[in-house]
């Protein structure tokens, strides 16, 4: 395998932690520059091109979002050559458009985080960046996983603000109502610093959001639980595997 080879690099996030129909894979234990990545990154063929695979939270679901080493999951698919990364984000949903199985490509965000490494400029020698952010995911990248999900007819709302969330507790309904304030549509833990860091690594980056509830006071009154969540996961992705393997190939 040269290291140009990989068409597509995919993190998966809380409930995808494996590529479904992902064939001949090789797993890859990889150290970088910055430690260890959250677990394997898994390489195999989906519809004829290579395509990595690493699972945000680790395989067993056990890092939290503000412990995931971000620098770390990026370094090592830009390791092995990928050159565009496609984050899967579970998330909840803020706006009307937005409701629980909804499949959407974000195309701005505000990051709420705090105390996470956020930048490559720490790094002893390492120059100072300021790197654009103003769109803060690779416009041509988003155009590609538009034109997948309507080449697979797979459901996909175009645009939306994604405000990421410290975690790992969900939000109140005041935090959720100054976001509305604020604009966002989606709320999730992990879109920051990822989408930040990819910028900064000259990584092509964009967010595949999987509504997974209505966010805290939004739609219904109902309490959020993890079995919610997951299940509108897993019906959600179902489309995932072509969507990615479209993307792959164009
Ligand atoms: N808030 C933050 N992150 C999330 C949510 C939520 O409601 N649902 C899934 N990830």
């Amino acid at each position: 395998m040269t290291q140009h080879d990989i068409a597509l690099a995919v993190i998966g996030g809380t409930g995808v932690y494996r590529l479904a129909d992902l064939q001949d894979v090789e797993t890859r234990d990889l150290d970088t520059r910055f430690g260890k990545p959250s677990g394997p990154v898994r390489i195999g063929t989906l519809h004829g091109q290579r395509v990595a695979f690493l699972a945000r939270h680790g395989e067993g679901h056990s890092v939290p979002p503000h412990q995931v080493n971000y620098r770390a999951n990026l370094q090592a698919l830009k390791d092995i050559g990928a050159t565009r990364v496609l984050a899967l984000n579970t998330v909840g949903g803020i706006t009307e458009r937005f409701g629980p199985r909804v499949l959407a490509c974000p195309d701005q965000l505000i990051d709420y985080t705090w105390g996470r490494i956020s930048t490559l400029c720490e790094e002893p020698g390492s120059d100072v960046l300021h790197v654009d952010f103003g769109d803060p995911y690779t416009h041509l990248l988003r155009q590609r996983i538009l034109a997948a999900a309507a080449s697979t007819g797979v459901a996909l709302v175009d645009g939306g603000c994604y405000g990421a969330t410290q975690g790992p507790r969900l939000e109140t309904k005041a935090e959720i109502r100054r976001m509305l304030r604020d604009g966002c549509d989606l709320v999730g833990m992990t879109g920051m610093p990822e989408a930040g860091l990819a910028r900064e690594l000259g990584l092509d980056y964009a967010c595949l959001a999987i509504v997974a509830n209505w966010a805290a006071g939004c739609g219904t009154d109902e309490e959020i639980t993890m079995e919610e969540v997951l299940a509108n996961v897993a019906a959600a992705s179902a489309g995932i595997p072509a969507l990615v393997g479209a993307l792959a190939r164009g």
